[in-house]
């Protein structure tokens, strides 16, 4: 089937024009000033988009769709629920996380992974690799990893209760493999090792209400950890990737390891722009709970300034859904499920508060969105651009389009979202996935499994 997306100003990270865009099958062929009706092929879809702005898909970098929270939760979206919500957002991929247990290969958490989304995901998708053990052959499974279209690794500098990080002895080995095999290096960043000292001020202290989260986890165990694991990625020359930079300090240690050399680069996401830590006092301080935690103002603007400078290459979300039946099972910040929905208010936010106050264009917009987490990891330019010959996923975006953001309005199976009440100008209103429509004016279309894995690339950052 075809479809003609006729009066619409195409934006990408390079150009904004008013063009038109004939869509057959799954691709972009043509794109025109305008189309003569014998270029048009018989039955097309004519879908006016009446001056909005049509973007390339938007993609979210780094989510938790069907994330296991041992002993015995389980983030509310699955990767249905989750990719339909991120579908009414204009997120037409998504990368989650494909997490190692301990003692068990990555291979098997690949495999795993891989059968979860398979017949779920309604937009496309990719996977990150967690790796928090090395064993004696993990070489040949990251390499076997790579083949298999995975491309990016994440390390937690922190969670050693839980098993999630990766023994500090082991970190400089699993660069150089990493090196080697030109895997990107994603990293959570927060010194374990300072969150332990602090801990020990507050030993005799037996509450620890939400608030805590933001005096065990200051800015400065972030800004630790970056630069440390910035330094190890410059000594062995090789470019390394920070997740959900949170902090003003985070930043600095971003801009030091940068300004001596190194290949460093971040992203961040709406919460760390748009929510400060007060929230974390309120009586439903839950709501807003994440690792890393809420920081203050001048840290939400620092952060906007480190986009506005470019030093900050993607926004993401770190989707990561529970209800508040969950959310209120504990009121201790050391047993609250951390994380919070966003895939689906991503684009609205970033547009309204990132263009709309000026802090960048339309176009840098995209790149942030779409074109840079499309290069960083491997998935360009079939996704991230609107090109002759690439994915036809679009979104039909209303910069005029005015809502409040509200729980009831939202999609994920949270049942919330932490920006209820924050006013956005600019909405997306057709989602297309692969030319076929997936959303449109608030209905959803698309269908269970209608999303595929997508075999990454190199990173464009080796
Ligand atoms: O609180 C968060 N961010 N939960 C998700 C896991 C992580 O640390 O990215
Ligand atoms: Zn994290």
């Amino acid at each position: 089937m075809s479809i003609l997306i006729k009066n619409g100003v195409l934006v990408t990270a390079e150009e904004m024009a008013e063009k038109d865009i004939l869509l057959e099958g799954e691709k972009i062929i043509a794109i025109k000033d305008e189309f003569l009706s014998k270029e048009i092929p018989e039955k097309t879809k004519i879908i006016d988009a009446d001056g909005n702005y049509i973007l390339p898909g938007i993609i979210d970098a780094h989510t938790h769709y069907f994330m296991k929270s041992p002993p015995n939760n389980v983030t509310a979206d699955d990767f249905y629920s989750g990719s339909i919500s991120a579908a009414f957002g204009g997120v037409t991929t998504f990368i989650d996380y494909a997490e190692q247990q301990k003692g068990h290969s990555i291979i098997e958490a690949f495999i795993n992974r891989l059968e979860e989304a398979k017949g779920n995901a309604a937009i496309d998708y990719s996977f990150h690799q967690s790796v928090c053990s090395l064993y004696h052959d993990i070489k040949e499974d990251l390499k076997e990893l790579k083949d298999g279209g995975v491309n990016s690794l994440k390390l937690f500098t922190t969670y050693k209760e839980d098993g999630s990080m990766l023994d500090k002895e082991d970190w400089l080995e699993l660069l150089k493999m990493s090196r080697d095999l030109k895997l990107l290096v994603t990293v959570h960043a927060e010194d374990d090792e300072m969150i332990d000292q602090i801990k020990i001020k507050y030993k005799d202290r037996e509450e620890f209400p939400p608030y805590y989260h933001t005096l065990l986890r200051p800015p400065e165990v972030e800004y630790s950890a970056i630069k440390e694991i910035g330094d190890m990625a410059k000594l062995l020359d090789m470019p390394i990737y920070i997740a959900h930079l949170s902090s003003k300090k985070g930043y600095r240690a971003l801009k030091e390891i940068k300004k001596s050399g190194g290949k460093i680069f971040a992203e961040t996401t709406p919460h760390y722009l748009l929510l400060t830590e007060d929230l974390l006092k309120k009586e439903d301080a839950q709501k807003y709970f994440m690792t890393p935690p809420l920081r203050n103002k001048e840290d939400n603007e620092a952060l906007w300034e480190a986009l506005k400078d470019k030093y900050i290459s993607v926004i993401d979300t770190d989707h990561c859904s529970y209800t508040t039946e969950q959310k209120f099972l504990s009121s201790n910040c050391l047993g609250i499920l951390a994380g919070i929905p966003g895939s689906e208010t991503l684009l609205p936010l970033v547009y309204s508060y990132g263009v709309g106050r000026g802090y960048f264009n339309v176009k840098n917009m995209v790149n942030l969105l779409s074109t840079n987490p499309a290069k960083i990891f491997g998935l360009y330019p079939e996704k991230g651009s609107l090109g002759v010959g690439t994915d036809a996923d679009l979104v039909i975006f209303d910069p005029k389009k005015e809502i409040i953001i509200s729980d009831s309005g939202q999609h994920t199976a949270a049942g919330y979202t932490p920006f209820s009440g924050f006013k956005v100008k600019g909405y997306p209103i057709t989602t297309i996935l692969r030319g076929k429509i997936i959303v449109n004016n608030n209905r959803f279309y698309g269908e269970r499994g209608g999303g595929k894995f997508l075999k990454g690339k190199e990173s464009a950052l080796y």
